[in-house]
């Protein structure tokens, strides 16, 4: 089938709807839900066979949902109706949540269910949750309802027949009122759901040392006590605020009266507040921990969940050090596991942003991820495994390309190109790795096709060498099982041994350094040359600057070359 995609951004979950449904065999168009006249012209331009809508902010237009059949992914359960769902269900505690599949008609939310699928909730931020959880529901919900619809006779479920015991129900837009925190009465538990039902978005108004502020990034504390609502300790990014029971950790912050009002980590924007805080050592118990090592039977892992998968110079100096720790230590493997919800989205576009000079910024930025990707890519006494348990963008799949073997979680979704951060030619000695891993030919495909892929997809282009079947905890068992295996194998030795001649033979042929100057040059140009694309791009990325229109690379519909058409 022809099927549109009406949708206010190509965010995580469209992207890999966008995936799964292309993997089916059906075409799929997007375009952006901008206003009423461009979504009837794209419908017109693409005379789809069915449009879904999976993140919409709006009502879709009513010419548009009386011709065509609309499928809403609504993320919540059957009955349940309104735009703060998943806040709702986070902050109500829930133990069970869902996606329903529904019709769009005149009333928001209230039209026939298609279908709809469960899950048990996590005690996560909302962010999170999205990407996971709803996320899997969503592709289940959303294969099940094409496929009904392309049976043709399936009659879906008025909302008034549902025959559920505990059918959801309208709950209005959650505002700040709602997700306020009282430090002198609330517990840790209830400040903790206030934070995670707000997180990616809009945050918790808050205000510290007086100035009004967003709170994002919650960890519970448990070792630390203090007053109630006080600032008491720093750890990385993260400041610790005392609660009635206990504190928790807030990561990052936003600033409404500074001239950077997007996220940025908590102890850099209150810098000059917090000298006299104690520092505290991360440990499993208490402080913020950014990374983490940890070892068994052989092999060592690193943990790296970087807030958004955004990774400053601080983070990767920070990790080249973990890594160069890791090496020294009495194994056969070093697994590189970044964080459950992204593995890395490459340079830190927010600490760039927030820099005096943000060319010198992205220069010292790339230069720092570089460093760390040839610290992996030279290592002789190791096997390296970049085990994605989340997505992965930009420079973050090629710093993964840099280790032995890339391994992915089905499911997750990589952007393995640079272009759309206005034009970025991209570092990470992408240049090396992806002739090397992929070949020539399926090097071009993914560096020109500008779009993102699933699991399954980047294994068939060979970016990926694996794809495991699992998730969440089982994901990381079923690493350790492989990894364990892989270095107990007789022919270990010899891998490890073709590996380093590989590398040696590589390097008389053309240095590292020679692509690594190659790339620069090019990024150079990028953040200091006359072309300022790059740095517009940064700032609409950071600021959430809206589309004005649909990238030709998704809104096939609108091509001049027809692609849609002629392939239908
Ligand atoms: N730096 C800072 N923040 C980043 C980031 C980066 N490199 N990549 C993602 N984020 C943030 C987003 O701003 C967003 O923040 P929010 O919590 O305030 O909403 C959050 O991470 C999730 O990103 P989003 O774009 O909503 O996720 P997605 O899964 O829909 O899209 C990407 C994933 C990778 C396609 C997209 O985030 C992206 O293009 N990131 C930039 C990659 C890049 O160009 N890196 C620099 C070159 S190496």
């Amino acid at each position: 089938m022809r099927i549109l995609f009406l949708t206010h951004a190509f965010n995580s979950l469209t992207q890999r709807l966008f995936v799964e449904l292309e993997a089916l065999g059906h075409q799929v168009s997007v375009e952006f839900d901008i206003n009423d006249s461009v979504a009837m012209e794209a419908v017109a331009l693409a005379s789809p066979d069915l449009i879904i809508a999976p993140f919409l902010k709006r009502a879709i237009p009513e010419s548009i949902w009386q011709r065509h059949v609309c499928l809403v992914v609504h993320p919540g359960i059957p009955g349940d109706r309104g735009p703060s769902s998943l806040d709702w269900a986070i902050l109500q505690g829930k133990s069970r949540w869902g996606v329903t599949v529904l019709q769009a008609n005149g009333e928001m939310d209230g039209g026939d269910i298609w279908a709809s699928c469960e899950f048990a909730m996590r005690q996560t931020s909302k962010g999170s949750l999205y990407r996971n959880e709803v996320t899997e529901a969503a592709v289940k919900a959303v294969r099940l309802a094409v496929e009904r619809f392309q049976a043709g006779d399936y009659q879906p479920l008025p909302q008034d027949q549902l025959k559920t015991s505990e059918p959801g129900q309208w709950q209005p837009l959650m505002k700040q009122q709602q997700r306020q925190i009282d430090w002198q009465q609330d517990t840790t538990e209830l400040v903790m759901r206030k934070l995670q039902s707000s997180d990616g978005m809009p945050g918790v108004k808050d205000c510290l040392f007086g100035q009004p502020c967003h709170l994002y990034d919650a960890r519970v504390e448990k070792v630390l006590r203090g007053k109630p609502g006080e600032v008491i300790a720093r750890s990385g990014p993260a400041i610790c605020i005392a609660t009635v029971d206990g504190a928790v950790w807030v990561g990052h912050l936003k600033l409404s009266e500074a001239n950077t009002p997007f996220k940025l980590p908590a102890t850099w924007l209150l810098a000059d507040r917090l000298s006299e805080l104690e520092e505290i050592e991360p440990t499993a118990d208490s402080g913020y921990r950014e990374i983490w090592y940890e070892q068994a039977d052989g092999v060592g892992y690193l943990h790296f969940p970087f807030y958004n998968g955004a990774m400053s110079s601080r983070q990767c100096h920070a990790l080249l050090e973990a890594y160069r720790a890791a090496k020294q230590c009495d194994t056969q493997a070093i697994v590189l596991l970044g964080g459950p919800d992204y593995w890395s989205n490459g340079m830190h576009l927010n600490m760039i942003e927030a820099a005096g000079s943000a060319a010198d910024a992205s220069w010292e930025n790339i230069n720092a991820i570089d460093d760390l990707a040839l610290e992996i890519i030279t290592t002789e006494s190791h096997l390296t495994i970049a085990a994605l348990q989340g997505n992965a963008g930009a420079g973050g799949v090629f710093l993964a390309r840099a280790a032995d073997e890339v391994w992915a979680r089905n499911g997750v979704i990589l952007n393995p190109h640079y272009k759309d951060m206005g034009n970025l030619y991209g570092s990470e000695y992408w240049s090396y790795l992806l002739p090397r891993y992929v070949g020539e030919e399926h090097a071009q495909i993914i560096i020109q096709n500008r779009l993102p892929m699933g699991a399954p997809q980047a294994a068939a282009l060979q970016l990926v060498d694996r794809v495991i079947d699992e998730r969440g905890s089982s994901f990381l068992v079923q690493v350790r099982k492989l990894t364990e295996a892989m270095i107990a194998a007789p022919a270990f030795a010899k891998r490890l041994h073709y590996k380093r001649a590989r590398r040696t033979a590589d390097e008389l042929q053309k240095p590292l350094s020679q692509y690594r100057e190659e790339e620069l040059e090019q990024m150079k140009r990028n953040f200091y040359g006359f072309d300022p694309s790059y740095h517009i791009a940064r700032y609409n990325f950071v600021h959430k600057i809206a589309k004005s229109r649909t990238p030709l690379t998704i809104a096939r519909h609108r091509r001049t070359d027809n692609q849609w058409k002629c392939a239908s």
